[in-house]
């Protein structure tokens, strides 16, 4: 509803002003000058819907810190008898094809989870691979009869041994950089957007060859309640171990025990600016945002907010006529007056 009222507001839906002209140009001389990372190479769709691979269950267990309202699974899937084998990285996602036909009497459709696990799989070897998955649970929106998601209530229904029909992986621009150690890291996660960062934190800080990533990097995790927080232990181990490694969490519906107040992950970058701006302001950060669509939008007003201009440019190009007006920017205008360059990977979901 929100993104038709914008779109409805947005004066120029269709097609490109000069004004769009002017920024295209612009942003390109910015992307120039800010270029972004070479990526690890990513293998792609070596399964697809039409020819599924198969796994099998390893473990599934509820991965929130405490009795949450929300039941989440850490979930490990054996994909040794597959062509995913050794064949994901950490960022990517597969597909779960849920058997059975929808409401059409068509085969349900596949859906994306993204994988949790670092590159090298759970196993160190790239056999298991795992995900973050959340049980879709709530009243029908017309009937309010109990309303079930189909494929992360199959997923979440699936005991150790079960068969599970996979495709991917899919995705290759939320990786990470080719050369890790040239870069410092600013992590964004809302509720299981942190999924990926499981498997990109361990890739950098625990990689199974090499030394651990000397990189700074931050990881700011938003959540409802604090028994929401996924990996918790994890994470705080992680933030023990390596001095690098700054773990910051965000309760968006009680107070934080450092703060008598809500915070979104925006707010949180906002509180700790003293000690993330130096980070923010070298040229060798990059920053990653998963989760609810529309936090995009929040972060980038916050960078806004905090960085002065020469900082701000490596990561949003912004058309002159929406500087000065931060608190009103929207979704819509976000790639279209709000680019972020390619110092900035996105992936955000309703
Ligand atoms: C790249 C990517 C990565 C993802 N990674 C993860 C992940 O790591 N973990 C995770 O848990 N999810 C992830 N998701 C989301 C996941 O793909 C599924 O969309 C999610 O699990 C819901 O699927 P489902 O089959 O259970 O629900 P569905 O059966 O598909 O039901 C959800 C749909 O039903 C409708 N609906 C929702 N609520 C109601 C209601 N109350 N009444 C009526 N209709 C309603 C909405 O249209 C909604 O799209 C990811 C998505 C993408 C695109
Ligand atoms: N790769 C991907 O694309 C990927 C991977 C995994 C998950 N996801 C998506 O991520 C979402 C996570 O949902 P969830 O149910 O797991 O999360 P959740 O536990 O409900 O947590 C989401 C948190 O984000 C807060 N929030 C809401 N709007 C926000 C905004 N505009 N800016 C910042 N924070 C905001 C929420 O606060 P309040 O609710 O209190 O307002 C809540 O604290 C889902 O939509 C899922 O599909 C995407």
């Amino acid at each position: 509803m929100a993104a038709a009222v914008e779109a409805a507001a947005d004066p120029r839906p269709f097609g490109s002003s000069r004004q769009d002209l002017l920024m295209t140009s612009e942003s390109a001389a910015q992307q120039e000058k800010h270029p972004g990372p070479r990526l690890r190479e990513a293998r792609m769709h070596l399964h697809n819907p039409a020819d599924p691979g198969t796994g099998v269950v390893v473990s599934s267990e509820l991965c929130t810190k405490g009795k949450s309202a929300s039941c989440v699974r850490h979930i490990v899937v054996d994909v040794s008898q597959s062509r995913l084998s050794g064949a994901f990285l950490s960022g990517q996602s597969f597909g779960v094809l849920p058997p059975g036909n929808d409401a059409k009497g068509r085969p349900h459709q596949v859906r994306l989870y993204s994988i949790a696990a670092p590159t090298t799989g759970e196993d160190g070897d790239g056999r298991h691979v795992s995900t973050t998955v959340k049980r879709t649970v709530d009243e029908h929106w017309e009937s309010h009869k109990l309303f079930l998601g189909v494929a992360s209530n199959y997923l979440c229904d699936l005991q150790v041994g079960d068969s599970v029909r996979i495709t991917g992986p899919s995705g290759k621009r939320f990786v990470l950089p080719a050369n890790p150690q040239d870069h410092d890291y600013l992590f964004f996660a809302t509720g299981t957007g942190i999924a990926p960062f499981r498997g990109m934190l361990l890739d950098l800080l625990r990689p199974k060859a090499g030394p651990p990533c000397k990189g700074r990097m931050a990881l700011l995790m938003g959540v409802p309640y604090e028994m929401d927080l996924l990996y918790d232990g994890l994470f705080t181990d992680l933030a023990r171990e390596h001095d690098n490694f700054r773990y910051h969490t965000a309760f968006s519906r009680h107070a934080q025990a450092d703060m008598n107040r809500t915070l979104y992950v925006q707010q949180r970058l906002e509180a700790q600016r003293d000690e993330l701006s130096a980070m923010l302001a070298s040229p060798r950060t990059l920053i990653y945002i998963c989760g609810i669509v529309g936090m995009e939008v929040g972060i980038f007003q916050s960078l806004a907010r905090i960085l002065p201009p020469e900082a701000l440019e490596q990561y949003l190009s912004i058309a002159p006529e929406v500087r000065g007006s931060i608190d009103s920017w929207t979704r819509v205008m976000v790639n279209r007056q709000i680019k972020p360059t390619r110092r900035v990977f996105t992936e955000v979901y309703s």
